[in-house]
């Protein structure tokens, strides 16, 4: 089979790495050698930041208007490589045809919708007389301007909507991009990079830049010419980032261990449908999987009984037939889940069902009276098993979800909205969903993760604002 092997794109070129090396990329299903991208060294990430800084001080003086089309043409563009995109995303981090094809409609929107409110939004200006002892004559004018090379390091479960979410942003604010992609996932990635060269875009303005992480990753992070970071993955990986990175900006979305509170009065139904999506669609590999169900003792057995018919129905296997549950991206990844699977095991959980694995599939797993003694109850699988702990009380249920390391979102079924607010309220998490599954869209609503998820926010108005910093010019009238 033909093997291509892709060239990193820099100053508006595409190229070939001067180390002479590539990195092999593997299908995480079909275990294919599906193509190669460059190892990059760090004089090359040192001319790719030269060449983004000079393209900045044009960009930045180009009218919105202006920089408007270009991502304009680029959502358009992406849309004319919807199949072959979807098609490599697919092969790459084996998600179904379908949410592939979704992944990249939905960026194509998130670029339009990222635009339009970049041409919506206006600074504010105040009188300096509103201040005790202030002048009428003293004017601020409030304006927001961009911060520079923005570097970008999206994930590998959304390699095209997780990182337009972050050049779009900066691209119409008139910053440039250092765009790192997820080693799997770089192709993906590079191939938005070349809609986005179709578009036309300025040359030197986005660079994309592959390599392993261990070998650039903190050259990138620690380098003078970056001045701001937008980071989607790892909660450990975000925490030694945000130790090494300068005093920049910086939005980190990291991991969560999102629960899904249960009530005795929820519509159990809906729930365990709203529950079963959120946990196991793309086999839970999202940071918005709901990742533990902490359901009141006395409805506890008939959700289960819903959930263990639910879980059953899902389709698994290979992701080229649309399966929801499908192989995970790597066999660490399998491993990892397989151990907190046997710990919980181990330690007294009671198997409703799955824990079955073929290489990197593991079949959807359900675990009953998970206890807190037990690592799943704590720790992110990002993978398809969902842990059960029955709690006494709507006390015990808030006291667990905060315990968590985490606050990403979390999710409460109860028919009673003064109850849902009552424990909203007390939620220690960046969005609380009340009859609904966690997830981060529509994307224009805030993304927030605090604790060990994240810092800053995403979601489009919070994309544009985390890119760009306000600048005050005062002006001092004499009459
Ligand atoms: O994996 C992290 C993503 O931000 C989750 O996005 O809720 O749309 O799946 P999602």
């Amino acid at each position: 089979m033909n093997v291509t092997t892709y060239k990193f794109y820099m100053n508006g070129e595409w190229k070939e790495s001067s180390s002479q090396q590539a990195i092999e990329i593997y299908s995480p299903y079909s275990l294919d050698l599906i193509g190669r991208v460059q190892a990059i060294t760090r004089e090359e990430i040192d001319e790719a930041i030269s060449f983004a800084q000079e393209a900045q001080k044009n960009w930045k003086e180009v009218s919105l208007q202006d920089r408007a089309q270009y991502l304009y043409k680029w959502a358009n563009e992406l849309m004319g490589m919807q199949d072959e995109i979807a098609e490599i995303v697919m092969k790459e981090v084996g998600k179904s045809l379908k949410d592939a094809k979704s992944e990249v409609a939905r960026t194509a929107d998130l670029i339009r919708y990222t635009v339009e409110e970049a041409l919506h939004m206006h600074g504010e200006s105040m009188k300096g007389d509103s201040f005790p002892g202030g002048s009428k004559s003293k004017v601020a004018m409030i304006e927001r301007v961009p911060l520079g090379v923005v570097l970008a390091i999206p994930p590998f479960n959304y390699p095209v909507n997780l990182a337009a979410a972050k050049l779009a942003p900066a691209l119409i604010s008139g910053n440039a991009v250092i765009f790192k992609p997820a080693t799997q996932g770089a192709i993906s990635g590079i191939k938005m990079i070349e809609a986005l060269h179709k578009a036309g875009l300025p040359k030197g303005l986005v660079n994309i830049v592959t390599g392993r992480g261990a070998v650039i990753g903190d050259y990138l992070v620690e380098h003078k010419g970056i001045n701001m970071i937008s980071f989607t993955g790892g909660t450990n990986t975000g925490t030694q980032l945000a130790k090494k990175a300068a005093m920049i900006p910086l939005v980190l979305e990291l991991g969560g261990k999102d629960p899904g509170i249960v009530c005795e009065d929820a519509d159990l139904q809906e729930a365990a449908k709203q529950i079963i999506s959120g946990a196991f669609s793309y086999s839970g590999q999202r940071c918005t999987a709901i990742k533990r169900v902490l359901v009141h003792e006395s409805v506890a057995n008939k959700l289960l009984k819903i959930l263990k018919e639910e879980v059953e129905k899902l389709s698994v296997g290979s992701p080229e037939e649309g399966n929801t549950v499908v192989p995970l991206i790597d066999t660490g990844s399998a491993d990892f889940v397989q151990g907190l699977i046997g710990d919980a095991l181990e330690k007294g959980a009671t198997l409703v069902t799955g824990n079955k694995r073929e290489d990197n599939l593991i079949h959807p797993t359900l675990l009953d009276h998970v206890t807190i003694d037990m690592r799943v109850a704590w720790e992110e699988p990002f993978g398809p098993v969902l842990p059960i702990i029955r709690v006494s009380s709507d006390e015990e249920a808030i006291r667990i979800a905060n315990e968590s390391e985490f606050g990403l979102q979390a999710s409460i079924f109860t028919k009673d909205i003064n109850r849902a607010f009552a424990i909203a309220n007390q939620i220690e998490a960046g969005s609380v969903q009340i009859n609904g599954r966690t997830e981060r869209g529509p994307d224009h609503f805030p993304f927030i993760g605090v604790k060990g998820s994240g810092m800053g926010a995403q979601g489009v108005r919070k994309g544009l604002e985390s890119m760009t910093r306000e600048k005050v010019t005062v002006l001092n009238l004499t009459k």
